[in-house]
């Protein structure tokens, strides 16, 4: 089986999810309670129960009974990448931006990231210069919307950097196509996009996975 990866707004994850606390182990409930905005917190409780979603999918088991880890290797907080507890060879990937969210689950590792597009900020050249190699940065700027064409690319650097494949500060060394039909490979990784009006996205991972779109308020399984 494929890996599997949902994408979608996080008012109608949380409507198809069931009661999301119960999901989350007591470290995310803690962090998430920690979150002052009530929409940060939306899009955090969304995503840690849709990476759940996606691992039970994967898994043909109850989402319920999933545990996610999460450790930086750098301090004792619990966040960081995220892992299933007790579950051996299985990769798991969320994301969540501003209403949006995204998670993701393979046999191997799996990165996944989502950003919204208000469809009005412009493009930041400056922070284009620091993200994207001299050959993108020349088809951005000949792009007919180079404000999509760099969010676009930064969701797929971005999900290169959860797999590990460099960090944040290395991503203008991942030279990508910016046009090419068909999925786009970075050596053993592949990068398959998602888009929707107001967000775009991307997955990462060895095997295919195809990014989801969350229907409406659909009910998912996790008991
Ligand atoms: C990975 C990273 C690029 C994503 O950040 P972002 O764009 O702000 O946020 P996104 O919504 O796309 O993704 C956030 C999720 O990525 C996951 N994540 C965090 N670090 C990760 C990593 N190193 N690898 C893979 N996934 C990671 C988490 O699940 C996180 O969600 P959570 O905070 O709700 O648990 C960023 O967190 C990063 O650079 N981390 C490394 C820095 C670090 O190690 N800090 C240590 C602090 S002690
Ligand atoms: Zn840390």
């Amino acid at each position: 089986m494929a890996g599997v990866a949902l994408a979608g707004r996080t008012g109608e994850v949380l409507a198809g999810a069931g009661d999301v606390r119960e999901l989350l182990t007591r470290a995310e409930r803690d962090r998430a309670d920690a979150l002052r905005s009530a929409a940060d917190r939306d899009d955090f409780l969304a995503a840690h129960a849709l990476v759940r979603l996606c691992a039970g999918e994967l898994l043909g088991r109850p989402a319920q009974g999933l545990t996610v880890v999460q450790s930086c290797g750098r301090c004792d907080r619990p966040h960081g990448r995220p892992r299933l507890d007790g579950v051996a060879g299985v990769g798991v990937s969320l994301a969540h931006a501003r209403g949006w969210v995204a998670a993701a689950a393979a046999h191997g590792p799996v990165g996944v990231d989502i950003e919204a597009d208000d469809g009005r900020t412009p493009l930041d050249r400056r922070l284009a210069a620091r993200a994207c190699g001299p050959a993108e940065l020349a088809e951005l700027e000949a792009a007919a919307d180079p404000r999509r064409t760099f969010l676009r690319q930064w969701v797929r650097k971005e999900s290169l950097v959860k797999v590990g494949e460099c960090t944040l500060d290395e991503v203008c060394r991942l030279d990508l196509p910016v046009h090419r039909p068909g999925p786009v490979r970075r050596g053993a990784w592949r990068l398959t996009d998602w888009s929707a009006a107001e967000a775009v996205g991307c997955v990462a991972a060895r095997e295919q996975v195809r990014l989801r779109t969350v229907s409406g308020g659909r009910r998912h399984r996790t008991r």
